[in-house]
């Protein structure tokens, strides 16, 4: 969500607009796990597990969320073993629906990473729409 409006400012309203629509999925994501958690008679958290980074360049936003979408696409993945392991299968369908995004959020950060790589300003440019 703060990659998209830093972006927005900045005048990147095409990366802006992408990062919008994932945040969106991210807090739909988090509102989907509170859900289950309360369900199964738990307390969801509300405290973030990491540090907001602002002011990056693009490529560190990049580099920052490769990494993020990288652990997530491991513990969602390691989640619906544990889910079937435990025959719960509502729980197990729920990661393995979060986790599908989180491999085309990754997909999308890799292959724009790779895009800034090979063609630098040139690309970075065609963000700025
Ligand atoms: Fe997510
Ligand atoms: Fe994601």
């Amino acid at each position: 969500m703060a990659q998209h409006y830093e972006l927005e400012d900045k005048d990147f309203g095409k990366l802006a607009k992408k990062m919008k629509e994932i945040a969106i999925q991210e807090m739909k994501h988090a509102e989907a796990l509170a859900e289950r958690i309360l369900f199964l008679k738990a307390v969801p958290t509300t405290k973030p597990d990491s540090e907001i980074q602002k002011g990056q360049d693009i490529e560190a936003m990049l580099a920052t969320n490769i990494k993020l979408e990288s652990y997530a696409v491991k513990m969602y993945n390691e989640a619906a073993l544990v889910c079937a392991n435990e025959k719960d299968q509502i729980s197990k369908q729920l990661f393995e629906k979060l986790l599908g995004e989180e491999e085309d959020h990754l997909n999308f950060f890799e292959n724009t990473e790779d895009h800034v790589e090979k063609l630098g300003s040139a690309f970075i440019v065609t963000l700025a729409d």
